[in-house]
């Protein structure tokens, strides 16, 4: 299960998103926002985060209009690593080596075809263990506060 939020600046692209994953056969779960009205992207983080948390989500999809303010939201939320990214070298190495369980998107950076095709990368790609890199998200979830 995947899931899926936005901000008005991302809303498009999840649309997007959305009708990718659903002609590939991916379930997937839509936190919203459910319209393009101007909204907060924290608080569609914390839902869409909520369902990894929790359990109901392996991993997550968050889209406002830069990727960043979404995924720093997304990262003060215990257990969650989220990585903003524009590029498929870094959506695929931050799966290999950061086991990050969240991608940003930005829906006023990418267009839609690159978009989809870090989506499928980052869904596709498995961490790639090994004691260094578990040792470094050991260390990065060390550094949350209580
Ligand atoms: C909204 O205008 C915009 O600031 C937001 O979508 C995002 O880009 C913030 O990082």
């Amino acid at each position: 299960m995947i899931a899926l939020g936005a901000d008005h600046g991302g809303y498009e692209l999840k649309e997007e998103i959305k009708k990718h994953l659903e002609a590939k056969g991916i379930e997937f779960v839509d936190c919203g926002t459910y319209s393009p009205a101007s909204t907060d992207y924290p608080i569609w983080a914390k839902k869409a985060c909520g369902e990894i948390t929790s359990g109901r989500a392996e991993k997550g999809i968050l889209c406002c209009g830069t990727g960043v303010g979404i995924s720093m939201a997304a990262n003060k939320i215990r257990g969650i690593r989220a990585a903003c990214c524009s590029d498929y070298f870094s959506a695929k190495y931050t799966r290999l080596h950061n086991d990050a369980n969240v991608l940003c998107l930005g829906g006023r950076v990418l267009g839609v075809g690159l978009a989809l095709e870090l989506v499928d990368v980052f869904l596709e790609t498995e961490f790639e263990g090994g004691e260094r890199h578990k040792r470094r998200i050991e260390l990065l979830h060390s550094l949350e506060e209580n």
